[in-house]
């Protein structure tokens, strides 16, 4: 069995691409939670294998215990197999293929959702990727383009026999987007159709998420994905969750430190206008469920400085429990 296949097992979780939020500064972040794997964001092979700027910066490596994994979307095979070299190159540990995504820049080329509709090329990039680099592959799918067509359990079929490792499954169709349910079923067919792990994704929250759908599916492990967005904890609670350890009550202080410290990545990597930006957005969820959290949303969106950010999260205090008050 590969060292992938083997962590992938017994860690039994892996974490997710999420396009504009696990960029590097918030990869940094997760990688002090220890987590078994890490991904980049989707990353276009075309701008990658031009080395624009701003794509070699999604592709920073953090350094670490865990496996590092670089997520391609792209539906050209000679683009594909360009990128997939130079991820290989730079000491990545495995590429994933993007056949999920449905925002149209990326179906309109082809690529994402698109390739689920049209298996042949998905399985002829899938062939290219897996012949040109030594380093496993895997492919991030929805159930199936639509409701009428939940083709997910034959394409991953002719996937597994091009030589991908393993198939992440995102239980809902591209028609559901990211709509409430979850089809658990249908992850249970895909995991019953290969002989390759199967990660089960959509929908995870909570470290008993986590137990309950890979119960419920088979699945060898999960991928959680919006639940991890200001929660790097969830990365905690679902190891524990998994290993049968209770979950952490995360003090209000450590919450602190670490929303403090992804802002300061931030603004390390992008600087400090860009990096309280791309903060604002975070502060309501890092303390999502303290009292009057609508008016921390608001007051966020007037910050400006890293200054502006400290004095919002200062006046988060512990009230039997927390809450934010403007003063
Ligand atoms: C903001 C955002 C960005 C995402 N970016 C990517 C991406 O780059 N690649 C990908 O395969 N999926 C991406 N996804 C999908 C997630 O990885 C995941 O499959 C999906 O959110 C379902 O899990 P959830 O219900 O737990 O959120 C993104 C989702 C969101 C909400």
């Amino acid at each position: 069995m590969s060292g992938f296949i083997k962590r992938l097992k017994g860690a039994k979780l892996l974490l997710p691409p999420l396009a504009g939020y696990t960029d590097y500064p918030y990869r940094r972040i997760l990688s002090e939670f220890d987590p078994p794997f890490l991904c980049t964001e989707m990353i276009n092979p075309e701008a990658f294998v031009m080395e624009s700027q701003r794509t070699m910066e999604m592709v920073k490596m953090v350094e670490g215990n865990h496996l590092n994994g670089v997520q391609l979307v792209g539906s050209d095979e000679e683009s594909m197999r360009k990128a997939a070299a130079m991820v290989e190159s730079m000491g990545y540990d495995y590429i994933d293929i993007n056949m999920g995504c449905t925002v149209k820049t990326i179906t309109r080329t082809g690529a994402g959702l698109t390739l689920m509709t049209d298996m042949n090329r998905a399985v002829s990039v899938v062939s290219a990727v897996v012949g040109t680099v030594d380093i496993p592959i895997t492919c991030k799918m929805r159930m199936g383009p639509t409701e009428a067509n939940k083709n997910a359990a034959s394409l991953s079929r002719k996937l597994v026999d091009e030589g991908v490792s393993a198939i992440t499954v995102h239980g809902r169709t591209g028609e559901k987007k990211f709509g409430l349910d979850v089809s658990l079923e249908g992850i249970k067919e895909v995991v019953d159709g290969v002989d390759v792990p199967v990660i089960a994704n959509g929908g995870v929250y909570t470290g008993e998420d986590a137990v309950n759908f890979l119960e419920a599916t088979g699945a060898d492990a999960i991928m959680p994905g919006r639940g991890l967005i200001g929660n790097p904890w969830l990365v905690n609670e679902i190891k524990s969750s998994l290993n049968d350890t209770n979950t952490l009550n995360i003090a209000l202080v450590e919450r602190k430190e670490v929303t403090l410290r992804h802002l300061r990545y931030l603004c390390d990597f992008y600087g400090e206008r860009t990096g309280v930006i791309l903060m604002r957005r975070l502060l309501g969820k890092y303390f999502s469920g303290c009292r009057n959290v609508s008016l921390l949303k608001i007051d966020s969106q007037k910050t400006g400085t890293i200054n502006d950010v400290e004095t919002l999260v200062e006046r988060v205090k512990d009230v039997t429990g927390m809450e934010y008050s403007r003063n």
